[in-house]
């Protein structure tokens, strides 16, 4: 088997080379950003999608290189193989066929012999039915009164990517029915939520592919006893969502309806399956579900068949890995000047973070450079005034700031120091770019900023379900190119299990002290010993 290891690529030696270059003074960007014409050369359009690279580090000679390295790895391919149902989730022998739930081509997706459209077609039409049936109140609670609320039992990727999209849409849409999300253990996410609701008016949408998630199967039985306090069936208030075959489709748990997702669809690449059309078709309608899975289409068809040179989530894939890889920095921000877009970056953290935090190829040979990059976020002006300091004179990280050209609000807008919130928002996003990349000197030293700072800046139109979609496509279409240039697998996630396997022998342990049966005596650690004895004496 040849290596996968983009260590060994031609251009990727070349790229170390032009990374000594731009250490060097005239490659400061206040000097590359000289140049009239370097916005045009360095950024794409596309309708409805701006992406400006012209603020990151680099020069046409650099693209160029860059681009070979995408030619080298056959990124473009690996593409094509996911799109196409290939078992490009070689550890887990999967396909990885999120981009099948929005294909409005009509074509056949075969895997392993067997054309996958009908089936998520189907999916797609029972929950439009059923989704219809509720708000037209053909359905309704065990006490007969409509719902009002739906609380989605779900973590990660069965839940970070449809709270995203639901937050975005609902500064524009009022939702029909309200979503809660139950994702933590924790019982006092549990609590604060029951002091929102109605029983009589609430379903319980639980969302694991597994059906195995210890989190979710608790909330799930907290739910289920919440349920009977209140007297109210299951049967009708409890959805699932689940992969065809998980011990949740064969569970006797009675319930109002259950709905499947594929074992090809991994749980942070979800969203356009089941795990999103459900709880978004009960806020919004399947329409608008359907105008999301558009804006995803839209962004996927672009990753696909754009240019190079012209494809956002390639060059962005490409910048990612310069800045990580070869500029040494460490993290990168995502500041949405845009509070509908405030969830983006924990969804973004988790796509990323679990695709691409690896420490072998997709082959298993262990890496011998850097894989993906811590990402964090916080919606902007808010970011400057909590991490700026620190981003403008501190450990530098690249920044991606989005903007959007109408506010939802627009006629809400008043003016202060001349202009309107939605034009002050810009102000401080473009400075905080140009701040970034050019600097200031001065002669006190507490107030010098060293400038070439690299940042992107991403415009959409609007908060819509097309460029909500089309945000999401970006970003999943920027993981999965970055995780096949670097040669890692950007679809399994062995690394959450020893954490689970660890708390498991914990929970077990405290089982046995529930019920006063002494337990193995060296089964754990002393100092995990120490922390039981505080929480089973209930003080330090
Ligand atoms: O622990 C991480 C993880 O396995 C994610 O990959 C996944 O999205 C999440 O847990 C939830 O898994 P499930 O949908 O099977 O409950």
């Amino acid at each position: 088997m040849t290596s996968q290891k983009v260590s060994a690529l031609k251009s990727y030696a070349k790229l170390h080379q032009f990374s000594h270059a731009f250490s060097q003074p005239e490659q400061h960007l206040k000097h590359l950003l000289e140049d009239k014409n370097r916005l045009e050369n360095f950024s794409i359009r596309v309708p409805g999608f701006f992406y400006d690279y012209s603020r990151q580090r680099v020069n046409q000679n650099l693209m160029q290189q860059l681009f070979s390295l995408a030619q080298e790895s056959k990124a473009k391919q690996k593409f094509s193989q996911m799109t196409s149902g290939e078992k490009i989730n070689s550890t887990e022998s999967r396909a990885a066929l999120h981009t099948a739930t929005r294909d409005f081509t009509r074509a056949a997706i075969f895997l392993d012999g067997q054309d996958v459209m009908p089936q998520i077609k189907q999916v797609n039409h029972q929950i439009k039915a059923f989704t219809q049936d509720l708000h037209e109140n053909k359905i309704s609670g065990h006490t007969g009164k409509p719902f009002s609320d739906a609380v989605v039992i779900g973590i990660g990727g069965s839940y970070l990517g449809c709270q995203f999209v639901y937050e975005a849409l609902k500064t524009k849409i009022d939702p029909k029915i309200n979503l809660h999300f139950l994702s933590n253990v924790d019982i006092d996410n549990f609590g604060e939520i029951i002091k929102k609701i109605n029983p009589q008016t609430c379903l319980w949408v639980v969302i694991s592919k597994t059906y195995t998630t210890a989190e979710t199967l608790a909330n799930l039985n907290q739910a289920l006893l919440y349920l009977k306090q209140h007297h109210l069936d299951p049967a009708c208030h409890l959805i699932t969502i689940t992969a065809k075959g998980s011990p949740g489709e064969s569970s006797s748990q009675k319930h109002l309806a259950s709905f499947n997702m594929f074992d090809y669809i991994g749980g942070r690449y979800s969203v356009s399956s089941a795990v999103g059309a459900l709880p978004l078709s009960l806020a919004f309608g399947f329409d608008v579900f359907e105008q999301f899975l558009k804006g995803c289409h839209a962004m996927d068809i672009h990753a696909q068949q754009a240019p190079d040179n012209e494809n956002i989530p390639l060059t962005a894939a490409l910048i990612g890995i310069w800045n990580t890889h070869f500029l040494g920095y460490p993290a990168q921000a995502i500041i949405p000047y845009c509070s509908a877009l405030s969830k983006l970056a924990p969804h973004v953290q988790q796509l990323y973070m679990e695709s691409l935090g690896k420490s072998v190829t997709s082959i298993g040979e262990p890496v011998d450079y850097k894989t993906g990059c811590v990402i964090f976020g916080e919606p902007g002006t808010n970011a400057q005034h909590s991490f700026f300091q620190l981003a403008h004179q501190g450990m530098a990280f690249p920044v991606e700031f989005i903007g959007i050209i109408h506010p939802v609000f627009n006629q809400e807008q008043t003016q202060s120091k001349g202009v309107y919130n939605h034009q002050e928002l810009w102000a401080n996003m473009l400075a905080q770019a140009q701040a970034l990349a050019i600097g200031k000197d001065s002669q006190d030293s507490a107030k010098y900023f060293s400038g070439n700072r690299p940042s992107s800046t991403i415009i959409v139109n609007e908060i819509s379900p097309e460029t909500i979609g089309m945000l999401l496509a970006f970003y999943e279409a920027r993981t999965v190119y970055e995780g096949f240039i670097l040669g890692i697998n950007p679809f399994d996630q062995f690394g959450v299990e020893l954490g689970k396997v660890l708390a498991s022998g914990i929970r077990k342990h405290m089982a046995q002290k529930n019920k006063n049966v002494p337990s193995e005596p060296d089964s754990l650690d002393p100092i995990t010993h120490v922390y039981l004895d505080m929480l089973f004496k209930g003080s330090l």
